[in-house]
C-alpha cells in the first residue's frame, strides 16, 4: 500500500479525493498496489465531509511523517505551494501538481530536485486539464524535434468565443453568463487576459526546447475586445476567431504568443469548441499531430492528476521525466514574427481602398453589408514591426486580427 497526501480540498483537491474513490479498484490495478490519502490539508473544516477523519490543518505533519510517498498539491497560486512542493521532494516525496503558475514558475527547480532524489515531479494536469499532452511530450513523442506547438488552452474563453459566435452576443453578456453557469470566475481576468493561456504555453515550449521559458517575456493579448462586429467579419470569410497560444521556432528560435487568431474552416482548430481545448503539435518527423478533449473543470482535471499519482506510485526511485534547463530560453523579437493581419477601418471602400493598396500593397477587401461606416481588408504576410509601420500611415483603423495560416 502507498499513502498519499493532498494539499488543498478546492475544486481539484475534492476531484482527486473523488476520482480515487470512484475508481479506486482500477486505479489501484494499475499502480500495482493500493493507493490511499493519509491525509488532505486545507485551513477549513469540513463538517459531515468524508474527508473529515483524514483532515489536517498543519502541513509539517505531512511533510515529517515518512509514510506518506506522494504528493498532490492542489493548492493553486505560487506561495505556499512552491516552499510546500519544494520541502516535499527535498523529503523524497513524489509530488504531482495541477498548478500552472508554479510549474510555468519554478518548474525547471522543481524537476531538477526531483531528478536528483529520483523521485518525479508531475503536472499532466497543468496544461489541457484531461488531456494528455505532457506525459507524450515526454515520453511517446521523444523522437520528435517541434517546430510548432498551438493549442486552444483555456476553456473559459473557447467558451465565450463560441457564445459570442453562435449568439451574436457581445463580449460583456456573454461573459456574466459564463460567471453565472461557473464557467467563468468571478474575477475572469487571468483567463479573458489570456494570462492562463500564457502560463500553459510556457510550460509546453520549455518541455520542447528542454529551456526555461520566461511566461513575462510571452508576448499576450486577451479577449476583452473582440466584438460582434469583428466576428461579424470572421464570418463573412468563413472563419471563426479563437484564442490561441502557440509557440513557432523559425530560423532555430521559438516566437511564442497569446492573442486572438482568425482561423479558416481547414484549420485543425477551427471547430474545437465551448469549453474543449486542443494542442497541436508539429514535429520534424512525425508532421502534425493534435490532442482535444475536457481541458479544465474538477474531474477531468482530477483524471490527470490521479494518472500522475498512479505513475509515482509505479515509479518509485525512479525518475522519469524529462527535465528542462533552468537557463532561460532567448525567444524570438515577436516584432520579427509574420502572420496575415485582418483590418477593420472606418470609411468607405470605395474611395479608401486605393490608398490602403499603396501602403500595404495587394489587400483582400472584406465587407459586411449592414456596417455601412467601415470596411475590412487582409493584408499579404508580413511581420509585426512591418505591419506597425503600415498601419501607422492609415487613419481610421478600428481593429487588427492576426490570420493564423499553416506557414
Ligand atoms: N480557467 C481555466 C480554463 C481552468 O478555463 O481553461 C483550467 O486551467
Amino acid at each position: 500500500m502507498i499513502k498519499i497526501a493532498v494539499l488543498g480540498y478546492g475544486t481539484v483537491g475534492s476531484g482527486v479525493v473523488e476520482v480515487l474513490d470512484t475508481n479506486q479498484s482500477s486505479i489501484d490495478q494499475k499502480a500495482g498496489q493500493e493507493i490511499r490519502v493519509k491525509y488532505v490539508l486545507d485551513l477549513r473544516d469540513f463538517p459531515g465531509d468524508p474527508v473529515e477523519p483524514v483532515l489536517v490543518h498543519d502541513f509539517e505533519t505531512i511533510v515529517n511523517d515518512p509514510e506518506v510517498k506522494i504528493v498532490v498539491e492542489a493548492m493553486g497560486g505560487v506561495e505556499p505551494a512552491y516552499t510546500f512542493s519544494k520541502r516535499c521532494l527535498l523529503a523524497g516525496k513524489s509530488v504531482c501538481t495541477s498548478n500552472k503558475e508554479l510549474v510555468a514558475k519554478h518548474g525547471a527547480e522543481l524537476l531538477a530536485i526531483a531528478k536528483e532524489k529520483n523521485i518525479n515531479y508531475l503536472f499532466e494536469a497543468s496544461v489541457g486539464g484531461g488531456i494528455p499532452i505532457i506525459r507524450p511530450l515526454n515520453s511517446s513523442l521523444t523522437a520528435d524535434e517541434f517546430d510548432e506547438i498551438t493549442g486552444i488552452l483555456n476553456g473559459t474563453t473557447n467558451y465565450i468565443m463560441t457564445k459570442m459566435s453562435e449568439e451574436g452576443l457581445e463580449f460583456d453578456t456573454v461573459l456574466k453568463e459564463a460567471q453565472d453557469r461557473g464557467y467563468a470566475e468571478r474575477n475572469p481576468e487571468a483567463d479573458v487576459e489570456g494570462y492562463d493561456a500564457c502560463r500553459k504555453i510556457a510550460i509546453l515550449t520549455s518541455l520542447a526546447a528542454g529551456q526555461q521559458v520566461d511566461y513575462q517575456d510571452i508576448y499576450t493579448e486577451g479577449i476583452t475586445k473582440i466584438t460582434v462586429h469583428d466576428i461579424a467579419y470572421a464570418k463573412q470569410m468563413g472563419m471563426a476567431i479563437k484564442l490561441l497560444a502557440t509557440s513557432r521556432k523559425e530560423n532555430g528560435r521559438f516566437y511564442s504568443m497569446v492573442a486572438p487568431f482568425l482561423l479558416n474552416e481547414d484549420h485543425p482548430l477551427y471547430s474545437v469548441s465551448g469549453v474543449f481545448n486542443a494542442i497541436f503539435l508539429h514535429g520534424n518527423v512525425l508532421g502534425d499531430v493534435m490532442f482535444y478533449g475536457s481541458g479544465a473543470g474538477k474531474l477531468p482535471t482530477a483524471s490527470a492528476v490521479v494518472s500522475d499519482v498512479i505513475d509515482a506510485a509505479k515509479h518509485q526511485n525512479r525518475n522519469i521525466m524529462v527535465s528542462w534547463s533552468s537557463q532561460k530560453l532567448e525567444l524570438g523579437d515577436i516584432a520579427e514574427s509574420r502572420s496575415k493581419f485582418f483590418v477593420r477601418i472606418s470609411g468607405n471602400a470605395d474611395t479608401d481602398l486605393g490608398k490602403i493598396k499603396e501602403v500595404f500593397g495587394d489587400v483582400k477587401l472584406v465587407q459586411v453589408p449592414e456596417y455601412k461606416d467601415e470596411f475590412g481588408f487582409v493584408t499579404g504576410l508580413m511581420s509585426e514591426a512591418d505591419y506597425e509601420e503600415k498601419a501607422a500611415k492609415v487613419p481610421g483603423i478600428l481593429k487588427r486580427i492576426r490570420v493564423e495560416e499553416r506557414i
